[in-house]
């Protein structure tokens, strides 16, 4: 395995938490009941695409000038929690293997479907560890769709099996796996069951399990 690709909300910052709020608070106003269980649906699912599967829940059909509204609301207020984010957000190990692969030289790349990654990992501080950010602005076709994976290793310059993907989300999980890639689920079993391997977070990821990915002749996962 040679690229390590991340995904970024919930694996490398603990923001899954705040666009679960700001869906919640704007599903409070529509009347739709959401949930936390609700919302394993919505990681790593385009905010657009979000938005939709809210509206279904809900039973509710509205004109596109509406859904933009509601769509702008749901990112100011996802905007104002991420506001004063700094580095007390990363999740707890993550600099650990991200410096431990820079000190290995191991190209590593940002696979996220949000269009606020690039100002995310500026604010914490971790820009400079990526050899390449693709975000939900790079891409059309969202996760569980692999097409951010694929971009991501097409910028590395290596080949999808040899890449290992890091995802909390059941849709990036799936899209790692379509694209051939080694999936890697931090969170829990039972909901990344078709993860490769699970890790509940980073603290569980010894050095040793990363050496022996690094050691590990690609093969094809799917
Ligand atoms: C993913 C999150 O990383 O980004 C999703 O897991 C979110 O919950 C998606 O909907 C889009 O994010 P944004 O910041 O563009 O609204
Ligand atoms: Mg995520």
């Amino acid at each position: 395995m040679k690229g390590f690709i991340f995904d970024l909300d919930g694996v490398i910052v603990d923001t899954a938490k705040y666009h679960y709020l700001a869906w919640k608070h704007l599903a409070d106003q529509l009347g739709i009941a959401f949930t936390e269980e609700d919302n394993e649906r919505f990681k790593g699912v385009s905010r657009r695409r979000c938005l939709e599967m809210l509206l279904e829940m809900g039973g509710l059909q509205v004109s596109q000038t509406q859904f933009d509204t509601w769509l702008l609301e749901k990112n100011e207020d996802y905007l104002s929690y991420i506001a004063r984010m700094d580095a007390s957000e990363i999740l707890p190990d993550v600099p650990k293997v991200l410096k431990y692969l820079r000190e290995r030289g191991v190209p590593m790349a940002l696979g996220s479907a949000s269009k606020n990654a690039g100002p995310i990992l500026e604010k914490v501080g971790l820009s400079s560890y990526f050899k390449a950010v693709i975000d939900g602005n790079k891409v059309v076709k969202a996760k569980p769709d692999p097409q951010v994976f694929l971009l991501a290793a097409e910028r590395l310059g290596l080949a999808p099996r040899q890449c290992v993907v890091f995802e909390d989300a059941q849709a990036g999980i799936a899209a790692a796996n379509a694209a051939g890639m080694f999936s890697i689920g931090i969170g829990q079993a039972d909901v990344l069951s078709e993860a490769c391997q699970v890790f509940g977070d980073f603290t569980e990821i010894e050095i040793s399990f990363i050496d022996r990915l690094l050691s590990t002749e690609p093969k094809t996962y799917q």
